[in-house]
């Protein structure tokens, strides 16, 4: 082990925290560094600042091999590591859909100049093709160590909710990099991952820089596809789950990233396809990924499609009428709220003049802070307590087994929509429900 490089990563959110804990675990020697100084604070004392199945364990046991420390200073990240990975985010900035790199090029600024020895900066965020040989530049000019110091560019694929599976074993690794050393940095670096057989591909520093929003916009595509056929299925009576099943026998649609509803959320999907247009137009090239606007406007259709079904199931008019909105995070086993469809769907019924009732098993702390405008309750079956409506938006495994006798013991009225295609709508119409749900009849 005395041979491993030793890393730092440079960001601590959900893709950060996640890598550094799994470095960490794997035996690598791991400073974590954020600005966020109670962030840090919870992080050194053990605790996963979101929520994120199986990290707090493997949290605990990082922090006791004595591998993994999480601190402020740039000074002593850029003193202690051999590899620095740079996990920072890239939101979206303002409505031209543009990636705002203030946080990838302040934290590169800060490390820069503390970096005296050879060493390797490895990006991981999702950024712009272009920005890792603008960032090469910067490096160049403002590290002490000079043209000692390479970059290469390492994007990341892990799903929230998947985080830990995802950095142990992911599909693949993508290396881009401008030399045989920087390469075999990499290779040290995740030598016990690359142990297991994941897959390599070596490439370039823009190729590796588009492989992440090419993947990003060709799942986004998948969901918008057969979220506009559940539009087409609407307006003939077709029914877009039979559809999808059988579209995904076909081996070469598959029935991954297949699933119609309410759409795509996060942190990721939304804004990495609006930013991925924004650069090819800068590009030129605008037109080769024209389609991904239409993307995200089949997508946006989806939430206002269901307000206005939500709408149509309360009798035309909402006001003054309760609605139990089941599921806030943008998917199960998350409680990120980031772009997500259910609380813009919530907040839009409540503008409405509804009176909206939320629940959600692990985001009810970042809903209430964002929406405070709606109600929040204990429970599925409490936010339903007198309901004119219930409303799933998040399929969370918890509200998937609700017993539609249990829940009709308690509403105002048998009315449910189901934006997920998540209940087994047999089930709930035999209890005398009134069931939709989107692209069926
Ligand atoms: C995504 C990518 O999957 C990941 O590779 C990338 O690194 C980051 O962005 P994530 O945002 O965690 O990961 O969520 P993901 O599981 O991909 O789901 C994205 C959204 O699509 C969710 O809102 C989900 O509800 C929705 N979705 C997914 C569908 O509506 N239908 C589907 O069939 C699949």
């Amino acid at each position: 082990t005395t041979l491993r490089p030793r890393l730092t990563v440079i960001g601590t959110g959900y893709l950060g925290a996640t890598h550094a804990i799994c470095m960490a675990v794997l035996g690598f020697d791991v400073i974590g560094v954020d600005v966020d100084a109670d962030k840090v604070a919870r992080l050194n004392s053990g605790e996963v600042p979101f929520f994120e199945p199986g990290l707090p364990e493997l949290l605990t046991k990082a922090l006791e091999t004595g591998r993994l420390r999480f601190t402020t200073s740039f000074r002593e990240a850029g003193e202690f590591g051999d590899v620095h990975f740079i996990c920072v985010g890239t939101p979206q900035r303002g409505d031209s859909g543009a990636a705002d790199l203030t946080y990838v090029d302040a934290s590169v600024t800060a490390l820069s100049r503390h970096l005296h020895r050879r060493a390797l900066v490895v990006g991981k965020s999702t950024v712009p093709v272009g920005t890792a040989a603008r960032l090469a530049e910067l490096i160049r000019a403002t590290a002490p160590a000079g043209d000692q110091v390479e970059l290469a560019w390492n994007p990341e694929f892990l799903r929230e909710g998947f985080a830990v599976d995802d950095t142990m074993r992911p599909d693949r690794l993508v290396f881009g990099v401008t030399s045989a050393w920087s390469e075999e940095r990499l290779r040290a670096a995740f030598e016990p991952v690359l142990a297991q057989g994941v897959p390599v591909k070596v490439t370039d520093l823009q190729t590796a820089e588009l492989v992440k929003v090419a993947a990003n916009s060709f799942l986004a595509t998948k969901i918008s596809y057969i979220n506009a056929m559940a539009e087409v299925c609407e307006a003939t009576g077709a029914d877009v789950r039979d559809l999808a099943e059988a579209l995904a026998y076909d081996e070469r649609i598959g029935g991954r990233f297949l699933r119609p509803g309410l759409g795509f959320g996060g942190g990721c999907l939304p804004k990495d396809i609006r930013a991925f247009a924004h650069r090819a137009e800068e590009l030129g090239v605008g037109q080769a990924v024209g389609f991904l606007r239409e993307i995200d406007g089949i997508n946006k259709r989806r939430r206002s499609r269901t307000v206005d079904l939500v709408v149509e199931l309360c009798g035309g008019d909402v006001a003054g009428k309760k609605i139990a909105a089941l599921g806030a995070s943008f998917k199960p086993d998350s409680d990120d709220i980031r772009d997500a469809p259910a609380l813009e769907v919530a907040s839009t019924l409540a503008g409405l003049g509804a009176h909206v009732h939320v629940f959600d098993p692990a985001a009810m702390e970042n809903a209430r802070r964002a929406h405070p405008e709606l109600s929040y309750g204990t429970g599925a079956l409490d936010v339903a307590r007198g309901a004119d409506v219930v409303v799933l938006l998040t399929e969370w495994t918890e509200f998937r087994e609700i017993a539609p006798e249990a829940m009709a013991q308690v509403v105002g009225a048998r009315r449910i929509f189901d934006g997920r295609h998540a209940l087994d709508s047999g089930a709930w119409r035999a209890a005398g429900w009134e069931y939709r749900a989107l692209g069926r009849p």
